[in-house]
């Protein structure tokens, strides 16, 4: 079938079949590697992409679940000339081990701030519980997405000064 959706600020128009993965979709055929399979069964979370705006598991994903959607995957948060404040926050707080969990992370907390602009620690802890990570033990990531938070609050007010 022929699949229409934005992808990262872009339309896209991808033949696949129906039921494939959108994780495959966004990997192999789109060349988006950003988006990591870890468990391949919804226990992981590093395969997160925003659909919308929200959360979600591209790998219980179907490729005909993408039509007509707003998709962003990681490299669709920011560049390196120009990172989101949770892509900086997590490499400023040494919240970055092996990475293969990195991608995800910044993808669901990139979704999660955008609703919970002010979270408390425990809010963060909720928000991201659905993305393990066998190496950071949690603490830096939680650090991270709290001094993104607080980055995206100056920010407005830093725009209204100039
Ligand atoms: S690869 Fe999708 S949740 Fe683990
Ligand atoms: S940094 Fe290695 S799994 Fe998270």
């Amino acid at each position: 079938m022929t699949i229409r959706f934005v992808l990262n600020g872009k339309p896209v128009e991808v033949e696949a079949p129906a039921e494939r993965r959108a994780v495959d979709l966004l990997r192999e055929d789109l060349g988006l590697i950003g988006t990591k399979e870890g468990c391949g069964g919804g226990e992981c979370g590093a395969c997160s992409i925003l659909v919308d705006g929200v959360t979600r598991l591209s790998c219980l994903m179907l490729a005909a679940q993408l039509q007509g959607r707003d998709i962003t995957t990681v490299e669709g948060l920011g560049t390196a000339e120009a990172p989101h404040p949770i892509q900086t926050a997590l490499a400023e707080c040494g919240a970055v081990q092996c990475g293969f969990c990195t991608p995800g992370m910044a993808v669901t907390a990139a979704g999660f701030l955008a609703g919970n602009p002010s979270p408390d620690r425990q809010a963060i802890r909720e928000g991201l519980s659905g993305n393990l990570c066998r190496c950071t033990g949690y603490q830096k990531i939680i650090d991270a997405v709290e001094s993104a938070a607080l980055a995206m609050q100056a920010k407005p007010a830093m725009q209204e000064d100039e």
